[in-house]
C-alpha cells in the first residue's frame, strides 16, 4: 500500500501519521492521481491514438480554458464540524450513485481495449457509479447492458439518425435493455477541427459501432458513421419530439448559455449538462466551470445541472458541486483507466476520484454533498 508513515517516538508513545490513501489506498506502481495516469498512458499507447483522445479543435484553448477554470478557484473550508462520517452519496434522475461523478459519454472504447465498454461499465459497476454511454460505442447497448447487470446505471446517448425510423429503433432498444435516461449531444451538429488528427493523418476509425451491427426492419442501407454521428439539422424541434416519443427522462448535453439552459426545459429536458465537448468541438468556447453559475442561476433548481469538462481531481468535483452542478462527468479519464489496466483501470480512476473528494469534503467541513455550497467558494 502506497501510504507513508512517519514513526516518530514521543515520550515512549510512537506516533503514525497517515497521509494520503488512507481511505482506499493504492498499491505500489499504481499512479496516484489522473494527471500522472495520463502520462503513464501516454507512454503506452500509440502517439495518434494518445492525441485522438487527449486532443481537442483546434489551438486546444478550450481544453487548456477548462482546467485552467479549476485553477483559478479557491476553497474557503469550514473547521470543526465533525467529519468523522462522510456520506458521498447521492442520486440523479432516480438512479443512486455512490459519489456526484459519471462517466461522460465517449465513442470508441475498443480503440484503447479488446471489450471496449464492457469492460468500462465494469469499473463503473464496482464503483456503482452511472455510465452514459456514446451511441458510437464500439459493444452494442445490449452487450453493455449484460455486462452492467443486475443493477445497471445506465443512460444511452442518442445519435439521431438521418433516417427517423432508426433513431426510434435506438430508442426502443435502449428502453428494452433497462438505460434509464436518454442523452442528447446538442454540441455535434459537425465536428470540430481537430488539428493533431489533421497532422497525424488520422484515417476514419476502422472500428466496429456495436450498435448498427443489424439494421431495423425495412432499413437497408445505414450510411457510413460521418452520416450519423454529426446531424447538422438537428433543432430545438427534435427534443420536443424525443421528449414525446419517450417516457424516459431526456438530458440535453452541451449546453453553455442561459438561454439554451432555459429553453432546453421548456423542449421537456429533465437535465442539463454544461458540456463543451471536453474542447473538441468550437475552440475558443468559454470554459464549463465559468459558464456553470449562470446556467445554474437561469434554471433556478428546475432541473439537476451536470457539468464535465477537465476534472481531474476531487478538488474540482468539490468546485463544481458547490458552483452548483448536482454532479459532474469525466471524459478522458475512463480512457485512461481502460486504457491502462480495463474495468481495473477504471475502478481506479474512479476509486482516485472518490478518496480525493472523500477527503477534500472533510477538510472543507462537508458531512454530505448537500453540505456542499457556495459558501465554499472563497
Ligand atoms: C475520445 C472522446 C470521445 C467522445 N465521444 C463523445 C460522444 O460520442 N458523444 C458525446 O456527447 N461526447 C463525447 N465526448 C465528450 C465527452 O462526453 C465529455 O463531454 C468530455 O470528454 C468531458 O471533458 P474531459 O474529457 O475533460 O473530462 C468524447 C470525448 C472524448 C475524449
Amino acid at each position: 500500500v502506497r501510504d507513508y508513515y512517519w514513526a516518530g517516538v514521543d515520550a515512549g508513545r510512537v506516533w503514525q501519521l497517515v497521509t494520503s490513501h488512507h481511505e482506499g489506498g493504492s498499491p505500489v506502481g499504481q499512479p496516484v492521481d489522473i494527471e500522472e495516469l495520463e502520462a503513464a498512458v501516454h507512454d503506452k499507447l500509440e502517439q495518434r491514438t494518445f492525441d485522438y483522445i487527449a486532443g481537442g479543435a483546434g489551438a486546444e484553448r478550450t481544453v487548456r480554458a477548462n482546467r485552467a477554470a479549476f485553477a483559478r478557484r479557491f476553497l474557503l473550508p469550514r473547521v470543526l464540524v465533525g467529519v468523522a462520517e462522510r456520506d458521498l452519496s447521492t442520486a440523479l434522475l432516480g438512479t443512486p450513485l455512490s459519489m456526484p461523478v459519471i462517466l461522460a459519454p465517449t465513442g470508441a472504447h475498443g480503440l484503447v481495449h479488446p471489450d471496449g465498454e464492457v469492460e468500462t461499465v465494469r469499473g463503473a459497476a464496482v464503483a456503482s457509479t452511472l455510465m452514459a454511454v456514446s451511441g458510437g460505442s464500439t459493444m452494442s447497448l445490449e452487450e453493455i447492458a449484460r455486462a452492467a447487470s443486475p443493477r445497471p446505471r445506465l443512460w444511452h446517448h442518442l445519435y439521431f439518425h438521418p433516417n427517423r425510423a432508426v433513431t426510434e429503433w435506438l430508442i426502443e432498444r435502449a428502453q428494452q435493455a433497462g438505460y434509464s435516461a436518454l442523452v442528447v449531444t446538442a454540441d455535434a451538429p459537425v465536428l470540430g477541427r481537430r488539428d493533431r488528427d489533421l497532422r497525424n493523418n488520422l484515417a476514419p476509425l476502422q472500428l466496429r459501432i456495436g450498435n448498427y451491427d443489424s439494421l431495423p426492419p425495412g432499413v437497408s442501407e445505414i450510411g457510413d458513421s460521418t452520416s450519423f454521428v454529426t446531424n447538422p439539422g438537428l433543432t430545438w424541434t427534435d427534443v420536443t419530439w424525443l421528449r414525446s416519443r419517450t417516457t424516459l427522462p431526456v438530458v440535453v448535453k452541451g449546453i453553455l448559455r442561459p438561454d439554451d439552459a432555459v429553453r432546453a426545459v421548456d423542449a421537456g429536458a429533465d437535465a442539463v449538462w454544461v458540456s463543451n465537448h471536453g474542447g473538441r468541438q468550437l475552440d475558443g468556447a468559454v470554459a464549463t466551470l465559468d459558464a456553470l453559475p449562470a446556467v445554474v442561476a437561469a434554471l433556478d433548481g428546475r432541473v439537476p445541472v451536470i457539468q464535465d469538462g477537465g476534472v481531474r481531481r476531487g478538488t474540482d468535483v468539490l468546485v463544481a458541486l458547490a458552483l452548483g452542478a448536482a454532479a459532474v462527468a469525466v471524459g478522458r479519464p475512463q480512457l485512461w483507466g481502460l486504457a491502462m489496466a480495463g474495468a481495473d483501470g477504471v475502478q481506479h480512476v474512479l476509486r482516485t476520484l472518490r478518496d480525493e473528494l472523500s477527503i477534500a469534503m472533510a477538510l472543507a467541513g462537508c458531512r454530505s454533498i448537500r453540505d456542499v455550497d457556495t459558501s465554499l467558494i472563497a
